[in-house]
């Protein structure tokens, strides 16, 4: 089954924190999202992503300044099912394999303060342990249950470097 999921980051700090957005955006990229929504962001942000996709391929999406409110609704209008996680939810390995049969993903992660309308419109609320941690490793294990494994796999079109896994040191070769 050829997945769609997409990634939404909901509620600002007071302080913007830009090197948790880029470690959200790079998990994203790497464990099999096509895009991910952020409300606000320097433009470093995008810059990195865009260096990134240059360099080990793919075409990652950031998309900066789309009200979280406009982002469930084009979900919804879309049937993408809108899976929240909070550590308020039903633990991922009850849920995993109902994910898992789903073909289009919103999959939003708050900041400080989530507002109490994304845990009502969201299809799913789903906690990575009932304890409070990261919305980074949260993130990085919904998408690994929720894709079996099968993200670990995924190849990189059009990139400039490719990296040859090796037991030690770093091989890395022009593509
Ligand atoms: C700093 S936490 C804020 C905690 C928030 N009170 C909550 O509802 O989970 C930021 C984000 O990390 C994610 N998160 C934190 N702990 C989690 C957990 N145990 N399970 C799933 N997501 C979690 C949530 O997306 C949360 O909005």
């Amino acid at each position: 089954m050829e997945r769609s999921i997409r990634v939404l980051r909901v509620g600002q700090r007071y302080v913007r924190d830009d090197r948790t957005l880029t470690h959200l955006c790079l998990v994203s990229r790497a464990l099999g999202a096509e895009a991910i929504y952020l409300e606000d962001a320097e433009k470093d942000v995008t810059g990195t992503l865009a260096d990134v996709n240059r360099t080990w391929g793919g075409d990652f999406q950031v998309i900066l300044g789309s009200p979280w409110r406009k982002v469930l609704k084009e979900a919804r209008e879309e049937g993408r099912a809108v899976v929240h996680l909070t550590m308020y939810g039903i633990p991922i390995q009850e849920k995993a394999a109902e994910l898992r049969n789903l073909e289009k993903v919103l999959v939003v992660v708050g900041g400080p303060k989530v507002p109490g309308r994304v845990y009502h419109e969201s299809d799913f609320n789903v906690s990575v342990t009932s304890q409070p941690h990261s919305e980074i490793a949260a993130l990085a294990i919904v998408l690994h249950e929720m894709q079996g494994g099968e993200e670990l796999k995924r190849t990189f079109q059009k990139s400039r470097l490719r990296i040859l896994p090796s037991a030690r040191g770093k091989r890395v070769v022009e593509t």
